[in-house]
């Protein structure tokens, strides 16, 4: 059994619960098994943003003069990826655009139309704003983002959106025994607006009034936290009063009135991330270092418990280092030695917290 092989071997057995491999990420990957990495976390090197200590290697992606051919050999990467990820698995790819001559060039979407061209399904393009500071230029504005691709290889995949929902801060309480929602909603505002309504008619406000008392019920029992109801004359509705476009302009029409209800088991998060970059592994040589935050979700939605995440293009190992953190087991590749030492030495200090 060759090296590498024994050595997914003994990730894919549980013997091991993370590896590190120096090497060229097409090449590694060629030797792994298929459909067997639940989930693929990543971030290669940016078209001609050479940062990293390759010397020279000539396998270093990044350093392509023609930006097609760069978008070739992602694609080549990407595409043995889809081999070796399973059918329920995901593929969440980081990229950053560049500036050539002026001219914003757009790679990002450049990779992932070639991606989806090769049969890649996109989920999510989520823009991570990093925060940045000022920037020197007076011509354009400040560029403060970078995009998370979310791709899948089928329309079914793994994904446990329980894990993920962000919770409400405020419950319901009662005030001088009237119950009100988390942000101060009672009902008494739209009974009295249904009641004096001359928009409803007389059935209509009986079947407005019954539904805003089965909502009050809900928060009374916990189910819901917090709710707004639209009532025809009223209130606007949200988006658009187009009956074409908007469900809920449809639905004020025809019944009168729609409920917006939050629920107690919280919500999904929305597809921007607010998220500092990380500079702590910064000043042990290496630069675009993925912040924990950044992997949570990712990790916690598309990979189960206990199952195999591989990052392609570790560098300091913080994809590898999140997923042990979060018991899946890890398998990073990088083309450089030293950075994968840094990341074993990372690993040292992880597993002396974990066990
Ligand atoms: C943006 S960095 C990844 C940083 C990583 N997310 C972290 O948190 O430290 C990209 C990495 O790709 C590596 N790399 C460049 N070309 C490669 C190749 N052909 N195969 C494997 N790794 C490569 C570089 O050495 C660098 O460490």
């Amino acid at each position: 059994m060759s090296v590498l092989i024994q050595e997914f071997d003994d990730i894919f057995q549980r013997k091991k619960s993370y590896i590190f491999i120096t090497g060229d990420a097409l090449e590694v990957l060629r030797t792994f098994p298929g459909n067997t990495v639940d989930c693929v976390i990543t971030s290669p090197p940016y078209w001609q943003l050479r940062e990293y200590d390759n010397n020279e290697n000539p396998m270093e992606i990044g350093n392509e003069t023609d930006f097609r051919q760069y978008v070739n050999n992602l694609t080549l990467v990407f595409n043995e990826i889809k081999r070796i990820l399973t059918n329920q698995g995901s593929l969440w790819l980081n990229l950053g655009d560049k500036y050539n001559n002026k001219e914003l060039m757009g790679m990002p979407w450049r990779v992932a139309l070639s991606l989806m061209d090769s049969g890649w399904i996109l989920r999510n393009d989520i823009i991570w704003d990093q925060m940045k500071g000022t920037q020197s230029c007076k011509d354009r504005l400040r560029d403060v983002y970078e995009h998370v691709f979310h791709f899948v290889k089928e329309k079914k995949y793994y994904y446990d959106h329980n894990e993920i929902r962000i919770h409400p801060v405020r419950k319901p309480k009662k005030y001088n025994g009237e119950l009100v929602s988390a942000t101060g909603v009672s009902g008494k505002k739209y009974r009295q607006q249904i009641e004096s309504s001359n928009s409803l008619s007389k059935e209509e406000k009986d079947i407005a009034m019954k539904a805003l008392e089965d909502t009050l019920a809900d928060m009374e029992k916990g189910t819901i936290v917090d709710f707004r109801m639209t009532i025809r004359g009223q209130q606007r509705t949200y988006h658009s009063d187009n009956q074409n476009v908007s469900g809920r302009a449809k639905e004020l029409a025809t019944k009168g009135y729609f409920i917006l209800r939050m629920g107690a088991n919280g919500h999904i998060p929305s597809d921007i991330w607010r998220i500092a970059p990380e500079d702590t592994w910064r000043t042990d040589a290496h630069y675009a270092v993925f912040p924990e935050e950044l992997l949570l979700n990712p990790i916690k939605a598309t990979c189960p418990a206990d199952g195999i995440v591989l990052d392609p293009f570790s560098g300091t190992g913080s994809t590898v280092c999140t997923a042990v953190k979060l018991n899946r087991r890890g398998i990073g590749i990088d083309l450089s030695e030293q950075y994968n030492e840094t990341a074993k030495k990372r690993m040292k200090d992880v597993c002396r917290d974990l066990f």
